[in-house]
């Protein structure tokens, strides 16, 4: 078999330098252009199976040269990577716009290069987000807690990660606490990322550039992730105030790209979780069997009554369900007149020290009690989901 062709289009030497070596170390055959006009006529003639682009180049940077570069290709679609030495959303946003696949920020380690560099040829470059666009119309779950502190992000994202590796269904997972995310906490990520400020904001937003968007875990989940700040928070507000189709059109798109789409929402109820609650296929409302939840709980189902959804869109779910609280199952299903639809165990050291760790548990210790109990909510989900017909839109 050939070897892998890598066009490495960068105007500084030592990083090509670097870059050559590293890869010919891999076993890659390396071609090198030293500015993006040369860039985008080796892209043309010498059919690379991916490219590594540099931003800040001479003639023509590297947004206008992968710009040319899509603008010429006729089905075949390379794999591009940026190199940006900018470490701002906004301008990582810029390349993957301009039809880069893929960002890493100068200075990286070569091996998180390389990891990035067989990701891209594994998916095979930017073709699968299309093909995946046809196929599918994924169910969109949202997760509400009851009151704060039960569960209901460490249930959203365990419930993700049993969901890829156990069965091995695509699944996306949005941060809605657009205040006070906690994803990137909980699975040790940065702050340098995009989030759904970008992906709201994005006036031609399609599936390929949401993808892009999406920040990948190594447990094989993808994340869309709440924004960095409170303040950028606002901005979401308001643009899905100005323009809910906007908010929408970010939600459908994700229900193209994933068998799954997950939200961990915030408490309030607002317009943007009124939307949230409309467009779901499902709402989890989660709880705790204590006295104040349960207030709670009636509450929420009072207003899901109000809004006129069916009984079975809001489904509940006991979390810590074995934990004495003086108040048992069948307490609960009482007090509420309805049925508890899941029940998660409650095992607090292993959920703690997931959390403090910052590798959720589902990943660590899928084995443990706390582990397989989700999973089994998770096959219950899927059992329950899979023979509804997908709501019409
Ligand atoms: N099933 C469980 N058993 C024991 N502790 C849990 C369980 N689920 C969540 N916790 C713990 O409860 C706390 C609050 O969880 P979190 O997911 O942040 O709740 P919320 O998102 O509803 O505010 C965390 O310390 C978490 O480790
Ligand atoms: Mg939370």
């Amino acid at each position: 078999m050939a070897a892998t062709k890598v066009l490495v289009v960068d105007d500084d030497l030592n990083i090509q330098r670097v870059l050559v070596f590293t890869l010919k170390q891999e076993g890659f055959e390396v071609l090198v252009a030293s500015d993006g006009a040369s860039g985008v006529e080796m892209a043309k003639n010498a059919e690379p199976d991916l490219i590594l682009m540099d931003v800040a180049m001479p003639k023509l940077d590297g947004y206008a040269a992968t710009q040319q570069i899509r603008m010429a290709e006729q089905g075949r679609r390379v794999p591009i990577i940026m190199l940006t030495s900018e470490a701002d959303v906004g301008e990582r946003v810029k390349g993957l716009r301009a039809g880069a696949d893929d960002d890493i920020v100068k200075p990286f380690h070569p091996l998180e290069l390389m990891a990035r560099i067989k990701a891209l040829l594994a998916r095979g470059g930017g073709e699968d987000a299309a093909a995946q666009e046809q196929s599918t119309l994924g169910r969109l779950c949202v997760f509400y807690g009851a009151k704060g502190g039960v569960g209901t992000t460490t249930i959203a994202i365990n419930t993700a990660i049993a969901l890829t590796r156990d069965l091995k269904r695509r699944t996306g997972l949005i941060d809605a606490n657009l205040q006070f995310g906690d994803m990137r906490v909980f699975l040790d990520l940065g702050l340098d990322t995009a989030s759904i400020v970008n992906a709201i904001g994005e006036p031609d937003l399609d599936s390929d550039l949401l993808h892009k968007l999406m920040v990948r875990h190594h447990t094989g989940i993808e994340l869309l992730l709440a924004p960095p700040s409170p303040e950028a928070a606002d901005i979401v507000v308001e643009r899905q105030r100005m323009h809910p189709e906007a908010f929408s059109n970010v939600l459908n798109l994700s229900r193209r790209l994933y068998d799954y789409t997950l939200v961990d929402m915030a408490k309030s109820i607002d317009d943007f979780n009124l939307q949230l609650f409309d467009e779901a296929d499902v709402i989890f409302v989660v709880m705790t069997a204590d006295l104040s939840c349960l207030k709670n709980v009636r509450l929420v189902l009072e207003t899901m009554a109000s809004l006129g959804y069916e009984r079975s869109k809001v489904q509940l779910v006991l979390n810590r369900s074995n934990a004495y609280t003086g108040i048992n199952v069948n307490n609960a299903e009482s007090a509420l007149g309805r049925q508890i639809d899941y029940q998660i165990i409650n095992e607090y050291r292993g959920a703690i020290s997931a959390l403090n760790s910052g590798e959720p548990f589902m990943s660590s210790r899928p084995d443990s009690p706390l582990g397989r109990s989700v999973i089994e909510f998770a096959r219950a989900l899927d059992t329950e989901l899979a023979a509804e017909p997908a709501a019409a839109r």
